[in-house]
């Protein structure tokens, strides 16, 4: 089982901070795979993802439902995929995955991942979001980096 770090949230800011302290940490390559019903604060999460990674706070980060895909720019750039309307995997593929992946500088965070499981790689850090109130979140963190699971916790405080 992977190591895991849960944590409640109780506002849409303490989701922000939470993918803040998350951001701030990622590396070229890294790979995000969002979990969790509608709005249970994936596209918040990734707000926060954006915001430790130095994206100016200014540039609206939103769903990419509709356009699949959103690139934002920060000390790494962050290619955002919204996997609910895709069909499958295959659709994730031909949208270019592989190349996102594998591009210096940049990190890819998947909405609805559950959902293409064969285009994630084992490597990511997965992150499960549940309603379990009107503003509280339970924010479930599984990462097989052990290492790397741990310096996020010393940065989420
Ligand atoms: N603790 C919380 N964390 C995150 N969002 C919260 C919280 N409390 C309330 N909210 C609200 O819940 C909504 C979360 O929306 P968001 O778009 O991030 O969800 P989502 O999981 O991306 O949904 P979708 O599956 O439709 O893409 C926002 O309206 C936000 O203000
Ligand atoms: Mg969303």
């Amino acid at each position: 089982m992977k190591p895991c770090f849960e944590h409640t949230s109780r506002s849409p800011a303490q989701t922000l901070a939470l993918g803040r302290a998350l951001g701030r940490g990622l590396r070229s390559g890294d790979f995000v795979a969002l979990t969790g019903p509608l709005g249970s604060g994936k596209t918040q999460l990734i707000k926060g993802l954006a915001v430790g990674l130095g994206v100016p706070e200014d540039e609206p980060v939103v769903s990419p439902t509709f356009v699949l895909i959103r690139e934002y720019v920060g000390h790494l750039t962050l290619y955002h995929i919204d996997a609910y309307r895709l069909g499958g995997a295959e659709e994730l593929f031909s949208l270019g995955l592989d190349e996102m992946v594998a591009e210096p500088d940049a990190v890819v965070a998947v909405e609805w991942a559950d959902r293409t499981p064969e285009a994630i790689p084992e490597y990511a850090c997965w992150i499960d979001l549940a309603h379990v109130g009107e503003e509280a979140r339970r924010i479930r963190i599984r990462w097989a980096d052990r290492e790397r699971l741990a310096d996020f916790r010393t940065r989420h405080i």
